[in-house]
């Protein structure tokens, strides 16, 4: 199969998780940077550009020259896809700009700002048919594929509770915001959205609670707080209730000083409780009443894998895989599914529009219980 010809918007110097997405995309294979415009401000788009190598004729001043000169080219040298890597407020413009010129879109979480602009882009994807892959990085290692077929296979009993915590700490301190090209728009809800925390690390924390549960998120109770002076949340906790009656507590904090980037989930069914972490991603426990406590490890050679979780590596076991590798992950589903290829047994690999909408709902609920005294929210 070709690779997808695709082009970057944002993602340009200084810039944190453009480069992890060229990065995966280039380990996923079945994609090619053709074309970038990758900063809001067009001299510095083509130095970015300059610097990952783009042609000079494809590095663009904006998004919009990007979209327009591309549609112009030929068929077989235009772009196929953009991958949109900007703000969460600049997400929907070029989403959905490109789209009604018929590209698919690759694109960061939360989908965007707002739920009124994340429908807009659900809209956009209805009326123009484009397809659509969001980046909920997470799902996209081996072991929680893993934990997520062990749930939906029924060994494990009935889901009674969930436990999940995203804990971080590089905005517990008033300085961190100071010359901090992330904190900068993460703080401010005109480009973050309403939300700080709840939709920059929450929304992965729920996500998943979805992905491996294999269901929604159907209501919830919260509260959000933040440090004295700034806007939006930086820390807060949430109830929730499953769709299928399971229950659950969700935290996300990037005010808990110690925490890199933690994000732990355990799942408690009636047999036996699951335990993943994402700073230990290569490794997935299993704990029953009357048996020893079980451990899987991944790797290209772990026999004792399913075939499609086997399939997920690129290395044998113990040659650890992490954050990159679970991105491509990701990049290899979507750029498969962009090409037609059938859909992999169980989920599509990628998260979809439908996913995303969910997590800006589970967004707006959490703000609205938090405002009206942590009462319980239907999403
Ligand atoms: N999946 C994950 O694990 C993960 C991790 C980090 C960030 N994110 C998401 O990725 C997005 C970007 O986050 P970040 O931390 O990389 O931000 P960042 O501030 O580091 O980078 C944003 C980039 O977008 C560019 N940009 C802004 N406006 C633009 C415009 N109009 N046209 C072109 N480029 C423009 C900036 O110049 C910059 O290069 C956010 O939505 C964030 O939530 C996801």
């Amino acid at each position: 199969m070709q690779p997808i010809r695709y082009g970057m918007i944002g993602g340009g110097q200084g810039a944190f998780i453009g480069g992890v997405h060229r990065t995966a995309a280039a380990i996923a294979g079945n994609w090619q940077l053709v074309a970038g415009a990758l900063s809001a401000t067009p001299e510095k788009a083509r130095a970015s550009g300059r610097e990952i190598g783009l042609s000079e004729d494809r590095t663009y001043g904006s998004w919009a020259e990007m979209i327009e000169r591309e549609a112009a080219l030929p068929e077989d040298v235009r772009i196929e896809a953009v991958a949109i890597v900007t703000p969460n407020h600049m997400h929907a413009p070029p989403a959905i700009a490109a789209m009604e010129a018929g590209f698919d879109v690759i694109i960061d979480k939360p989908l965007a700002e707002s739920l009124a602009h994340a429908q807009a882009i659900a809209d956009a994807a209805a009326r123009t048919g484009r397809r659509i892959g969001v980046t909920q990085t997470y799902t996209g290692y081996s072991l929680v594929k893993l934990a997520r077929k062990m749930v939906a296979g029924g060994e494990l009993g009935a889901l009674r509770r969930v436990m999940v915590k995203y804990t971080q700490d590089w905005l517990s301190r008033s300085e961190d915001l100071v010359d901090n090209k992330q904190a900068e728009w993460r703080v401010d809800p005109a480009r973050s959205g309403e939300a700080g925390a709840f939709g920059d690390i929450g929304t992965h924390a729920a996500n998943l609670v979805e992905f491996i549960t294999g269901e929604r998120i159907a209501e919830l109770c919260a509260e959000l707080t933040m440090l004295e002076g700034r806007q939006i949340d930086d820390d807060g906790a949430a109830m929730f209730r499953l769709s299928g009656g399971g229950k659950g507590t969700l935290t996300a904090s990037q005010v808990c000083v110690g925490d890199a980037n933690d994000l732990a989930i355990s799942i408690y069914c009636d047999e036996a409780g699951l335990h993943w972490r994402q700073v230990e991603p290569n490794k997935l426990v299993v704990g029953r009443r009357d048996k020893p406590v079980e451990t899987w490890h991944d790797g290209g050679n772990r026999a004792y894998l399913p075939s499609d979780i086997l399939a997920l590596h690129r290395t044998p076991g113990g040659h650890p895989e992490g954050y990159l590798e679970a991105f491509a992950n990701i990049y290899r589903a979507f750029g498969d599914h962009l090409r037609g290829a059938p859909a992999p047994e169980g989920e599509p690999g990628f998260a979809t529009m439908d996913d995303a909408l969910h997590s800006m709902r589970f967004i707006s609920a959490c703000l609205e219980s938090s405002r009206q005294g942590a009462v319980w929210v239907n999403l």
